[in-house]
């Protein structure tokens, strides 16, 4: 890794692999059908690796339903908390499937939809309020939640709608969740299944983590198919693909030392580039751990963006050695979530992209330059 010049983000083709096979499994055991969610990872040149695991893709907009259908193939179902009147007619025409995030959307658009494309497969997005993700900030199920048409709204199967959409999780490994949102959908719609084609699931499940809940999820979606053969499951993760399989190789530019507290300055912004740190995700760093109150700590740095924002910053970590200008720091677990939000908030180019294939060599995939930074301005 020494010799890869940093700033880089590294896809770990071998890790990435790893993953997949356990996508593999779970579809195997369960009959379960994956699509990638395009908002967590979006990388298209490695969807060569991905393609053969699932069923097609997931969108939020215009652009990711045109990259689903160019690059990944197979089917594409688009969702948005509203579709944009100027966006909505190519977006339906690529899709196979099509969800409204509410009933005035739904009115306003899904004859349009199959006015234009008539083999297009409509849903709705249903809001549970089984509110059950990790990360609160990112709870879709809050009360209040822009997201989702509530039960007590859908009186009845409305026409045409041949399929139902729940997405309730943040990177959940319990599934527990899932246990609570099957009871709920049978108490409030069981009678109404039989009107229906396909049910998604939604992301936010990390299948691929080491502590998730393998069995039991395997257990409930039998237990759910027993009684709704004629129902096609999907789920739509999109960090699980490429959960702990990647890194964020960075140096240290400088060390800034300043009333007691040192600050290692990297050769990223975090605002920019590792943009979650700032809703508080706190990466792992190899060779690092987080501050512990009850032992005594050494060589606590923090980290700071070359940005210019006084937020651009990651609170102390615990180095076992003590940092020097040069250094490369290791951030793990960072390419869901990261590359898609990149910005180049500052005038601060994204990292360069590289695939570490599984026979060793390094294949870097994009360098960015200034013309980058310039053409998102005019
Ligand atoms: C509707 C929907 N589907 C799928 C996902 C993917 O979730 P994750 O990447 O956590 O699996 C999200 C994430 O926000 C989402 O909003």
């Amino acid at each position: 890794m020494n010799k890869i010049n940093t700033p880089c983000i590294v896809f770990d083709e071998d890790r990435v692999k790893s993953n997949l096979s356990v996508i593999e499994n779970l579809t195997i055991r369960t009959g379960v059908k994956f699509l990638l969610a395009l908002k967590a990872f979006a990388l298209f040149p490695t969807f060569v690796l991905i393609r053969p695991y699932v069923v097609g893709a997931t969108s939020g907009s215009l652009c990711e339903t045109r990259l689903g259908k160019e690059e990944l193939g197979g089917e594409v179902h688009s969702y948005a908390p509203a579709f944009l009147a100027s966006e909505f007619d190519d977006i339906a025409l690529n899709s196979t499937h099509l969800i409204f995030n509410s009933l005035s959307q739904y009115a306003a658009y899904a004859k349009r939809a199959l006015d234009l494309k008539p083999d297009l497969s409509l849903g709705l997005r249903i809001n549970p309020l089984v509110s059950v993700s990790t990360r609160k900030e990112y709870d879709p199920c809050e009360s209040g939640s822009r997201f989702g048409i509530r039960f007590s709204e859908l009186r009845e199967i409305l026409e045409n709608i041949e399929g139902l959409h729940f997405h309730i999780h943040c990177e959940n490994t319990s599934c527990a969740g899932l246990e609570l949102l099957f009871a709920t959908i049978e108490d409030q719609i069981g009678n109404r299944l039989n009107k229906l084609k396909w049910l998604n699931l939604g992301g936010g499940l990390v299948v691929t983590d080491k502590d998730f809940d393998f069995e039991n999820f395997v257990a409930l979606i039998k237990a759910f198919k027993s009684k709704y053969p004629h129902l096609v499951l999907y789920m739509e993760p999109g960090a699980a693909y490429v959960w702990q399989a990647g890194y964020l190789l960075t140096s240290v530019v400088d060390i800034i030392e300043a009333e007691g507290t040192k600050t290692a300055i990297l050769d990223v912004s975090f605002e920019a580039h590792l943009n979650d740190t700032l809703l508080g995700w706190r990466p792992s760093i190899v060779g690092a751990s987080e501050v512990d109150a009850d032992i005594d700590n050494h060589n606590l740095y923090k980290l700071g963006g070359i940005s210019c924002a006084a937020c651009d910053v990651l609170a102390e970590y615990a180095f076992k050695k003590p940092l020097n200008i040069g250094d490369q720091i290791i951030i793990e677990d960072a390419l869901h979530y990261t590359l898609v939000k990149m910005t180049c908030f500052c005038g601060t180019l994204p990292p360069s992209i590289a695939i570490k294939k599984s026979n060793g060599e390094i294949q870097y995939l994009k360098a960015f330059s200034y013309s980058d930074y310039k053409n998102r301005l005019g």
